[in-house]
This record gives C-alpha cells, structure tokens and sequence, in this order.
C-alpha cells in the first residue's frame, strides 16, 4: 500500500469521522478560527446539489444552443482563427472525443501536433484521419510534408499541403509510460508551447487498478498527468536554458533556441505573401476572435512573456470530488461517481497549485512565462460521457430479467435526448481552444466552465489541500518536482 495513502488532513478525517493517523502531522490541522469554513466541512448535500444544479445549467444552454445551430446551421470560426506555425502541442487522448477535435483545430492553425496516445493503432488512424480531413486555415504557412503519407492525404483531401500531426504513445495507466515519453520528448529537443491533459476514463462500474496498483481513475485522469507535467515544464524549461547558453556562446544550440521566433517571422512573410489571413503567432484577428483573443497584441512581444501553457481538463463533477477526499484511492469504498470526481477536483487543484509554483519559479531563460490553467469542456456526447450515462442508467438491472428491456430503454432515451443536452466533441473545441490560446493573463491559474472563468469549488482553490495533493503525487511518483 503506498505510503502516503494514509496521509489525510485531520479536517477530512473530522468530516468523515475517520481516525486521525497522528503519524502523518497533517498541514491542514490547524482549523482557521474566523473567515470562511473550511471547503472540506460544506456538507454533502451542498456539494452533490451544486454539482446537479452545474449540470442542469448546462443542460439547458446546450439545448439552447443546439436548437438555435439547428435552425442557422452557420457555424462560427470555433475561437480566434490565429496563426500557430511554429507552436508545438501535445494533446494526450488526442485519437478520440474532445482531444481528437481539440488537435484537429490545433493542427488546422499550423501547429506541429503530437496526439499522445495508449493505443498505436489508434493513435496512427486518428493521425491519417486529421491529415485527411483537416483543410489548414493558413495553408503557406506550413512546411512541406515530410512523409510521402502525409503528402498524399494532403493531396487526396485536395489541400495542397497536410497539417503537422504525429503520434506517440502514452498510456498513463504506467507511470513508466509517463517517464519514458517525458524522457523521449526531451531527447526530441523539440519546443513545446501547449501540454493539453485531456485524456481520461470515467466511472467503470467497479473499481479497477493500475499497473502501479493505484485506482484507475486517480491515476490516469490526474497522477500521471501530474508527473507528466512536471516532467514536461523541466525538459521544457532546461532546452530553453541550453538555448540561450548556445546563443551567448555562438554554438549549435544557438540556432535551435531562436527558431521559433525567426521561423515564425518567415510563416508570417510566406502566408502575408500567398494572401493569407495570418496573424503573428499569439495574436488574434480583432474580427473572428468571439471568445476574448487578445485583441492584437504584438507577435513578437507575446513571444517572448508567453511561454509554456499546461491546460487541464477536468469536468463540472469536481464539485463532488471533495467527498472522497479521505479515501483518495477509494479502498474504503468505491462509488464511480465520486472517485471520478476526486480526478478532477485533483485537475482544478493542479492546474492552480502549478500556476502558484511557475510564479514562484519563473523561468530564468528566454523571458517566457509558463501558464497553468483547467477547463471543464462542457457535456459532449463522446465514448466516455456515453459509456458513464449508460452504465448509470442500466446498472441497476444487471443481471436481472429487466436488463435487455432497460438498455433498449437507456439506448433510445440517449438516442432521443443525448443530441439536445450534449455538444458535439467539434462543438466542445471552442471552449477548449479558449483554455490553450487565450492571453495569459485571462486565465493563468483559473478555472474555465461555459467558455469563461469561472469559481470552481472551494476546495479547489484552498492551497494547503492542493499543497498536500502535490506532496502525495509526489511521494506516489518518487518524482521531485523541481517546482517546490
Ligand atoms: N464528455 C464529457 O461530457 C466530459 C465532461 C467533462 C469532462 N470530460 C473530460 O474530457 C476528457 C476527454 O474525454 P472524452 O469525453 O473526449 O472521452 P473519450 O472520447 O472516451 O476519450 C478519452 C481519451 O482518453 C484516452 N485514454 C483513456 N485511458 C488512457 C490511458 N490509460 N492512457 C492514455 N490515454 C487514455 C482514450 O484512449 P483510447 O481511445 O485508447 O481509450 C481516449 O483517447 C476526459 O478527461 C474527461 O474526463 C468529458
């Protein structure tokens, strides 16, 4: 059992009248004596009433919205059509559901995309499927392919040229996946601007353990994208450090280290010259940005504050995760709901206990300033969302003899309902792309519901909890992150 399973505040042992280990000295066991009380003390019902009353809300603006598409089917350019030739992003997922729409509109903007993904054969359909569906939005800007497959789907696709995507494979149900793809990507010396934590499972009905012997849920929606955050900000941050020693002394790194900014001054002359609407990266057209793009600043100023952008992708059942705060590998007990929901209460706090640390750990090189933010993306119809309702909705009669007239049931209501209360995951890329490329300072270290800032539940933004959680996943990885 790992060791630090034992480690619960006192406060969350009081909520849940479990016994207080006095060996772990928990941080939180001074209890503030005035102000607001303490998030792990709202009650239940509280937590579970705000949580349904999130996901009605949002029910009915999805049906809004969906009637509304229905009858003017013109759909908006989903956030800023902004130029990324030369920004590099890792989308986890990146084969299915949101993380496949999300790279779809990374690489649509000219970014060299790496969907990190478990399964190989997956993870090359989805990267054939993007060069073969994806019309670039600034198609000058973009090298030549490389690969004679990349060429022809750009050709079949009758595009002229095929947007930058590639595959490596995660699988973040091992920790030893997470460190070999860490180590693979700093090899690579490659740039990296945007690390997109989406991938995830939600619910199985029982409760499933990792190769690590940690809780399925824990550890592929939120430890393993922990440690690889962290083993990403460091690569990144140590190739920016080599770079500009290689630029003070002349060497070969030199080169390296001022690409980005000279290679995406030449995209910007090329695409300027073949008519095209590019912007200077981390700019933003004052007339397609609907969701607050920055509005024109300047490409190359932007450049240099804005650096590395960690986005998190958790889920309005957040709320309800403080309730399993006390068992975080649900031993104790396991209800799918809740242990979800401790993933992604864990994907708030991380996102923001990060944000606190880049402050206090500004990167001394290249005078980027690397940004941590979470997203919930909305309800959209994907293989988890589906999966999660349907075993919820037909659970209950398994086994019995009702069970083949529920699913029949299950299965038409989705069909029926499912298209009205949920996005699309092409629907969900507007939200996600607010969280990877709005400016810095709109949403460094927040959390985004709907499409904007929103409050995510107190426990998300306590930072003796999340200070507590990141020493957790750090005694759980054995990995020290240089961020203290
Ligand atoms: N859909 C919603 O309504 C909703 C709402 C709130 C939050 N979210 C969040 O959105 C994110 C994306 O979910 P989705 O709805 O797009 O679901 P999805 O279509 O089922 O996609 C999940 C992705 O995660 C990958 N994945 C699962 N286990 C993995 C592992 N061990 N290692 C590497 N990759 C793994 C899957 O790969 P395989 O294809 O190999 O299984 C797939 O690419 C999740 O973090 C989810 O919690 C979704």
């Amino acid at each position: 059992m790992p060791r630090n399973q034992q480690t619960v505040t006192a406060v969350a042992s009081l909520e849940l009248g479990a016994p207080s280990p006095a060996s772990t000295a928990p941080r939180t066991s001074a209890l503030p004596s005035a102000g607001p009380p303490h998030p792990l003390l709202v009650p239940p019902v509280l937590r579970l009433l705000h949580t349904a009353l999130d996901g009605t809300v949002e029910s009915f603006v999805n049906i809004w919205h969906n009637i509304s598409e229905r009858l003017d089917p013109h759909r908006p350019e989903p956030f800023a059509a902004r130029s990324l030739a030369g920004k590099v992003a890792i989308v986890t997922g990146g084969n299915a559901g949101i993380g496949f729409a999300t790279a779809q509109q990374l690489a649509r903007r000219g970014a060299h995309v790496v969907i990190a993904c478990r399964d190989p054969e997956r993870a090359q359909a989805a990267v054939q499927r993007i060069a073969a569906t994806t019309k670039p939005l600034f198609p000058a800007a973009l090298p030549p392919a490389k690969d004679a497959a990349g060429k022809a789907a750009g050709a079949a696709a009758g595009y002229g040229s095929s947007v930058q995507v590639e595959a490596m494979q995660l699988d973040l149900g091992r920790l030893a996946s997470v460190r070999d793809f860490a180590e693979q990507w700093r090899r690579r010396g490659l740039p990296l601007h945007l690390l997109v934590c989406n991938a995830g499972v939600m619910g199985p009905p029982a409760r499933l353990e990792t190769a690590d012997g940690l809780e399925m849920q824990f550890q592929v929606n939120f430890l393993s994208h922990w440690l690889l955050a962290n083993q990403l900000v460091a690569a990144e941050r140590q190739r920016r450090t080599a770079a500009a020693a290689a630029a003070r002394t002349g060497g070969p790194g030199a080169r390296a280290g001022s690409r980005s900014r000279k290679a995406v001054a030449a995209d910007v002359a090329k695409s300027d010259a073949g008519g095209g609407q590019l912007l200077a990266p981390g700019s933003s057209s004052s007339s397609s940005s609907r969701d607050g793009g920055s509005g024109g600043a300047d490409g190359e100023e932007q450049e240099a504050r804005e650096g590395l952008r960690v986005v998190m992708v958790t889920s309005l059942t957040h709320r309800a995760g403080a309730l399993q705060w006390a068992d975080k590998q649900s031993r104790a007990s396991y209800e799918p709901f809740l242990s979800y929901g401790l993933s992604k209460l864990a994907n708030v706090m991380t996102a923001a206990e990060l944000q606190r640390r880049l402050d206090r750990n500004p990167c001394p090189h290249g005078g980027a300033a690397d940004a941590a933010v979470s997203v919930h993306p909305g309800l959209v119809a994907t293989h988890l969302a589906n999966g999660f309702f349907t075993s919820r909705g037909t659970g209950w009669a398994a086994g019995g003899p009702l069970q083949p007239a529920v699913e029949a049931a299950v299965r038409g209501f989705g069909d029926l309902a499912g298209p009205l209360l949920m996005r699309t995951p092409d629907q969900s890329a507007a939200v996600m792309l607010h969280a990877c490329l709005a400016p810095r300072g709109q949403v460094a270290g927040k959390y985004l519901a709907l499409g904007r800032v929103a409050s995510p539940d107190p426990a998300a933004e306590h930072p003796e909890l999340a200070a507590e959680l990141w020493d957790y996943a750090q005694e759980l990885t054995g990995y020290r992150s240089p961020l203290q």
